[in-house]
């Protein structure tokens, strides 16, 4: 397997790859590999001939208040999981490398980056949407593998790739929980042991949501509040948002449920903000 710093270098591995007649699925990620990850690396390797896992923390998707500087990295563990996984090639760009002096170009992919999560952070789809075109456009990949953890984020880039006509596959692929049910994560090292235990609240009140719906309950409004409470019992998690919308055009549900639904909810325990949804129809 190869560690890649440099675009030049990535582009002839890729251009070679391709003058063979090789399809190429990239994966892309911030690092800091868990199974989560590990399942998106096996999926591409199960359907492509070659696979490349980009790791960079991106810093123009981080909110001035946010985490980057203190963002987990750890690019030796992350490689020996990438190869175990079947990945062919790692790149791993320095920030000046995929941003030069006076960069000024950024995507915004308009309304479906201002609801959920896009409500706290303002820029963060922006970035994200940026830099996935620029790996994109680097990495020429036939199909991408992106994380249901990150709902609206899978929403977005397919927006992203249908709007732009991007000649791209979006595959998405489940979530992958610890055994309490919490979302694999990269943050999850932010918690202490008494924010450890506290974390699965955002699952068990999910479920909670969603056996309420499989039960017939339609209204959203209820269903959200259902999923509060229980959210609630826990003194250490403060809610950001629970939210009901339409998938995958990430819109306000007001009334009753019907069709492909996102339930989603972003929570704070302690200073640790954590993500989690289910989808229903
Ligand atoms: P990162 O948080 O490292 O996640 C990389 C990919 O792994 C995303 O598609 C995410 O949805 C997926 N993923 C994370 N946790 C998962 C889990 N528990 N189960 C299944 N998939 C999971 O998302 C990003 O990085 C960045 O925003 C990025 C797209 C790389 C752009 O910088």
């Amino acid at each position: 397997m190869m560690i890649l710093n440099n675009i030049s270098d990535m582009r002839k591995i890729v251009d070679q790859w391709k003058k063979q007649g090789l399809t190429v699925g990239l994966v892309p990620t911030m690092g800091f590999l868990h199974e989560g990850h590990e399942s998106l690396i096996k999926r591409a390797a199960a359907e492509n001939d070659r696979v490349v896992v980009s790791i960079f923390v991106n810093p123009i998707q981080f909110g001035k208040n946010e985490d980057f500087s203190v963002y987990p990295r750890n690019i030796e563990r992350d490689s020996s999981i990438c190869q175990r996984a079947g990945a062919h090639a790692v790149f791993n760009p320095a920030a000046d490398e995929m941003y030069l002096d006076g960069f000024s170009t950024y995507i915004d992919v308009g309304d479906i980056s201002k609801e959920l999560c896009g409500k706290s952070r303002p820029i963060h789809f922006r970035g994200v949407c940026t830099v996935v075109a620029k790996l994109f456009n680097i990495v020429k990949p036939d199909r991408a593998y992106f994380g249901q953890k990150d709902a609206q984020q899978a929403a977005i880039i397919h927006k992203l790739i249908k709007d732009l006509n991007m000649d791209v596959e979006l595959v998405v692929c489940p979530i992958v929980r610890e055994s309490d049910g919490l979302a694999k994560s990269s943050r999850n090292v932010y918690l202490n042991p008494e924010e450890r235990k506290a974390a699965p609240v955002l699952h068990r009140a999910l479920c909670a949501g969603e056996s309420l719906i499989s039960s017939g309950q339609k209204d959203a409004e209820a269903v959200k509040k259902a999923i509060a409470d229980v959210i609630n019992t826990e003194p250490l998690a403060k809610i950001d948002y629970v939210d009901v919308v339409a998938f995958p055009e990430i819109k306000p549900v007001n009334g009753d449920i019907s069709g492909k639904t996102l339930v989603a909810t972003a929570v704070f325990i302690g200073k640790t903000r954590l993500i989690d949804n289910f989808i229903v129809g």
